[in-house]
């Protein structure tokens, strides 16, 4: 049998530093990457464009296995997410986009109906695969598997900063309620809640930059892959 592609998994709650680590990771392997909430939030913006309801899981289900999202890599613009074809990039990062993401991730069948999708990015040389269940439902045979965490103070600073740059103001205490109350609804759903896989290592980014996350993660896979 051939071996499948190696995937490393990035798992953990919203704002522990996955979308950049598993970014700069994936660039230094050469290694294709994966923004699994990506596609989450991908399905929130598109229920929002139908005028769908939450509470309307089957609706939201058959949104799901019909939004098309497109990862497109324009140079001076960076990545770009398509969503039918419409550049949602900027609509995706909203909080507001990531809470109704959050809800939605929480219907089994929408979870089933992007399992395929998710699990279609694992080609040579190699995934890096960012998310909540990566570890433990999509990839359950990773061999590289972390858990990324910091303290819900430290990620709501991190945001908070993001959000000042950006010169949006918001109240700190309101964002570090926010994240709690995310970490809590993808802690507790039914099916596939956030929890480091069995076989996961633990990397506790409070306090420490990307580049010291980035050597750690480096770090957990064979000399051989990060040569390529
Ligand atoms: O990683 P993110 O903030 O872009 O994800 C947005 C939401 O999508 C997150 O709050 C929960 C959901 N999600 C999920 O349930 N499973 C994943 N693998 C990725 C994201």
């Amino acid at each position: 049998m051939i071996d499948p592609s190696p995937v490393l998994t990035i798992d953990g709650p919203s704002g522990a530093g996955k979308g950049t680590v598993s970014r700069i990771v994936a660039a230094r392997l050469g290694w294709h990457y994966l923004d699994s909430g990506a596609l989450y939030r991908a399905v929130g913006v598109a229920a929002g464009w139908a005028n769908l309801d939450v509470s309307d899981a089957a609706s939201l289900v058959r949104c799901a296995f019909d939004t098309r999202v497109e990862f497109v890599d324009r140079a001076e613009n960076g990545l770009r997410v398509l969503v039918n074809e419409v550049d949602a990039t900027e609509e995706l990062r909203l909080e507001t986009t990531g809470a109704l993401a959050s809800a939605i991730a929480a219907i089994p069948e929408v979870r089933l109906a992007l399992k395929e999708r998710q699990r279609s990015f694992r080609r040579p040389p190699g995934l890096v695969a960012d998310g909540r269940d990566m570890g433990t439902v999509i990839f359950p045979d990773a061999p590289y598997k972390v858990f990324l965490t910091a303290s819900a103070e430290e990620r709501a600073g991190r945001r908070h900063n993001q959000l000042m740059e950006k010169g949006v103001s918001v109240i700190f205490d309101d964002l570090l309620r926010e994240i709690m109350a995310r970490d809590a609804r993808d802690a507790q759903r039914a099916v596939a809640p956030l929890r480091p896989a069995e076989d996961a290592v633990l990397v506790d980014t409070t306090g420490i930059g990307i580049e010291e996350v980035v050597e750690r993660v480096l770090g957990l896979l064979p000399v051989s892959h990060r040569n390529q």
